[in-house]
């Protein structure tokens, strides 16, 4: 097949049963996989990071890392509910615009959601390192990466695995799960402003930008601005993207994708604008920037330690429901394009439960071996990388597609798509530009890797029907 093959969407009825998804899912499912998949290490870790880079500007960045999501979550929307099959960004592009760019984008989902889970799987391993070491007396060395002077990530390992056999149970099972955790993260949330709140001080704000807005290097070597922080904090917006790559077992996609989308980043980005405020309104921005816990720190600082162990023992229950919601997108990836032929076929089987158990092992191989030895910091970056490639293509497909097939039906329809669209990709532009340095270089590097396998093996392999 050429690399401008595009591939046919196939009706549910045309496929053979074993590659046939459960559909079991409605709106409700989907915005808390959607809310269950965005809130989490961005919040509850990156906004210390954030603060570092910007200051308290770090707002600025919230605002901003949201606006542009908010731009692709439409372009989502619409076009998960004209392509309602699983795959999401990858499956757009290939029916849209062709088999390479597809291919490129499917690498950059597969980097996103494995770097993700990983990544959230660090984070949790943080809060849950100093109480295994003081309940079972187990040495750190065994619970931190090399990087910090350990050895291997042996929780971060754990809690991928118990998440893989989570999925590898059923879908609807692990959806309710994940809808119960994504009540007790919220409350934590909900608790947090509500203690921090009260202490807020317009003085924390002054001086608002001390790093100005774009990417610079600081004296220390470290990029920082209000944009350097916005492309870290990036990583806490997104998610809901996973709720498009279960489009496939959805019962009704065409309402339950919408509302599910547009539903949980609306309720996402409110959730943190106010978390921001309160934060760095409680406390000034140096105490808490590049700590590992920065929102049970502010609370103990603010002489509420009941309120800042009850939050980092909900991180600890419910930080799991966002490895959960990357971990069902990435099988899903996988899933798709071992169906199209481009990875091997063996992956594309799914059990009597209607769940793709091979591929749920051999990603939790992948990702735990990420986990167990990669810095929170890179991996997070990395995935912000992949992401922000995947939001443009799908943002760029949206517009291709208003122009080829304007008359087409569209049961959710992005308002003024030529201010919105354009918004996206260049939003997503500005961002990658924003990333390290150092992160857009490992990206290219993976992107090579990624294209030397599409000409050697996947190439020949797929299966697409040549419709351009
Ligand atoms: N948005 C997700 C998080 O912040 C990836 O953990």
């Amino acid at each position: 097949m050429s690399w401008t093959s595009r591939k046919a969407v196939v009706a549910r009825e045309d496929m053979l049963p074993e590659h046939r998804l459960a559909q079991s899912l409605s709106w409700p499912h989907l915005i808390a996989l959607g809310v269950g998949a965005i809130v989490g290490t961005g919040i509850l870790t990156l906004i210390g990071v954030g603060a570092d880079k910007a200051g308290p500007s770090v707002l600025l960045s919230f605002c901003i890392s949201g606006l542009i999501c908010a731009c692709a979550a439409l372009a989502y929307a619409e076009m998960a509910t004209m392509i309602p099959a699983s795959g999401s960004a990858y499956t757009y592009s290939y029916v849209v615009i062709g088999e390479l760019l597809a291919w490129v984008v499917g690498w950059s989902l597969i980097l996103e959601y494995s770097l993700v889970v990983s990544a959230v799987a660090v984070g949790w391993s943080g809060y849950a390192a100093p109480l295994l070491h003081e309940a079972l007396g187990v040495p750190m060395a065994l619970m931190q990466g090399p990087e910090l002077g350990g050895i291997v990530n042996l929780p971060a390992i754990g809690i991928i695995l118990a998440v893989a056999g989570i999925l590898i149970l059923g879908t609807r099972e692990s959806a309710t799960l994940n809808a119960v955790l994504v009540l007790v993260k919220l409350a934590a949330l909900v608790v947090f402003v509500a203690v921090a709140l009260p202490a807020f001080d317009a003085a924390n704000f002054e001086p608002f930008m001390p790093f100005g807005f774009a990417k610079s290097v600081s004296p220390d070597g470290v990029e920082r601005g209000v944009m350097a922080a916005a492309a870290i904090i990036f990583f806490a917006f997104y998610g809901f993207d996973a709720i498009a790559t279960a489009a496939e077992e959805t019962k009704n996609p065409s309402r339950d994708l919408s509302i599910g989308i547009v539903g949980s980043m609306v309720l996402c980005v409110l959730i943190y604008m106010a978390v921001a405020a309160a934060a760095v309104g409680a406390l000034a921005y140096s105490s808490f920037a590049n700590s590992p816990e920065p929102l049970a720190l502010i609370l103990r600082e603010l002489q509420h330690p009941w309120a800042a162990r009850y939050l980092a023992i909900s991180a600890v229950i419910a930080l799991p429901t966002v490895i959960l919601a990357f971990f069902y997108g990435q099988s899903r990836i996988f899933f798709v394009m071992a169906r199209d032929g481009l990875l091997p076929k063996g992956l594309a089987q799914v059990s009597q439960r209607g769940s793709p158990t091979r591929v749920t092992l051999f990603t939790a191989a992948i990702v735990s071996v990420l986990a167990g030895l990669i810095p929170l910091n890179e991996l997070a970056a990395l995935a912000n990388a992949g992401t922000l490639v995947a939001f443009a293509a799908v943002a760029l497909c949206m517009l291709v597609m208003r122009r080829r097939e304007p008359g087409a039906v569209r049961k959710f329809r992005v308002p003024l798509p030529w201010v919105v669209g354009p918004a996206a990709i260049l939003g997503c532009v500005y961002l990658f530009y924003s990333l390290p340095r150092s992160t857009q270089l490992y990206f290219l590097g993976a992107q090579v890797i990624g294209l030397l396998i599409y000409l050697l093996y996947s190439r020949r392999r797929s299966l697409a029907s040549d419709e351009g």
